[in-house]
């Protein structure tokens, strides 16, 4: 049996009378790797909020590690092991890549001196493919370089949960397939479980196991990819657009 990491319960949360989260229910395990696929408004960004802490729910109760983390701030739940990597990689643009990465090593307070988050900061610069950058200003990397920077700094604190907010929105193929093959090389490695949220769906999803499609804030499908794919639902929603 798998063990458990995330438990989300009957999580509802509204905006003015906009009912973003309608009693979603939903488990994760350690080292899984997912995908939360959606059309615009379905709920997928508010989803991630209110598992990062971003967002406290209205009703409902978030689980990590077995700790009730609904009353949690962002911060806390980071030192946990919650990492999260933004669509818009947000470096320090004029700190050096190797320092931007330990920079969040040490914010996570994982690590008890500065050696070793340094060793971290490398291992991860190894693993993302930018240790010949590292002493390079992020400022100066190219775009698909930044998105490796974003990985690799929420690498650093050795998360158990990856929470990947449309990284791969923007590159060019060839790119995304390099990501998400880096991505889940890592998860397997380091045993850290992802939630992925992507736009592009069909060059994602063969590096997941599994796929929960969200709609107008609820759960509508929670299956193994080729399943959601071949939902005549899903495909009425998406109107064609999970092909592009
Ligand atoms: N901060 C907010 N204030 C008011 N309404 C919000 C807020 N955030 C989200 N909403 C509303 O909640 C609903 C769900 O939005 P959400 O951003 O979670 O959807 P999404 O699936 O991420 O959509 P997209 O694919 O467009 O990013 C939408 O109707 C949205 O307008
Ligand atoms: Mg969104």
């Amino acid at each position: 049996m798998s063990e458990e990491l995330l438990k989300l319960q009957e999580i509802s949360k509204s905006f003015g009378g906009i009912r973003a989260l309608k009693n979603v229910s939903l488990t994760i395990s350690i080292g899984e790797r997912l995908a939360i696929i959606g059309p615009n408004g379905a709920g997928k960004t508010t989803l991630f909020n209110v598992i990062n802490g971003v967002y406290k729910p209205d009703t409902g109760r978030v689980f990590f590690a077995n700790v009730d983390v609904t009353d949690l701030p962002a911060f806390k739940r980071t030192r946990m092991g919650m990492a999260r990597a933004f669509q818009i990689p947000r470096p320090f643009p004029t700190m050096s890549v190797l320092d931007n990465v330990m920079v969040s090593a040490l914010f996570a307070g994982k690590f008890k001196s500065v050696g070793e988050a340094r060793e971290r900061a490398d291992e991860v610069l190894e693993l993302v493919g930018l240790a010949n950058k590292k002493h390079e200003l992020a400022v100066n990397l190219t775009s698909p370089e930044k998105k490796l920077l974003e990985l690799a700094r929420a690498l650093a604190p050795k998360p158990k949960l990856l929470l990947l907010d449309e990284i791969v929105a923007g590159i060019p193929p060839a790119e995304v397939d390099r990501i998400m093959l880096l991505v889940r090389n890592v998860s397997e490695k380091e045993n850290i479980a992802v939630v992925a949220l992507v736009e592009h769906v069909m060059r994602v999803l063969k590096y997941v196991e599994r796929v929960i499609f969200l709609h107008e804030g609820r759960v509508l499908m929670d299956d193994k990819p080729e399943k959601v794919l071949s939902s005549e639902t899903v495909k009425n929603i998406y109107l064609g657009r999970i092909y592009d």
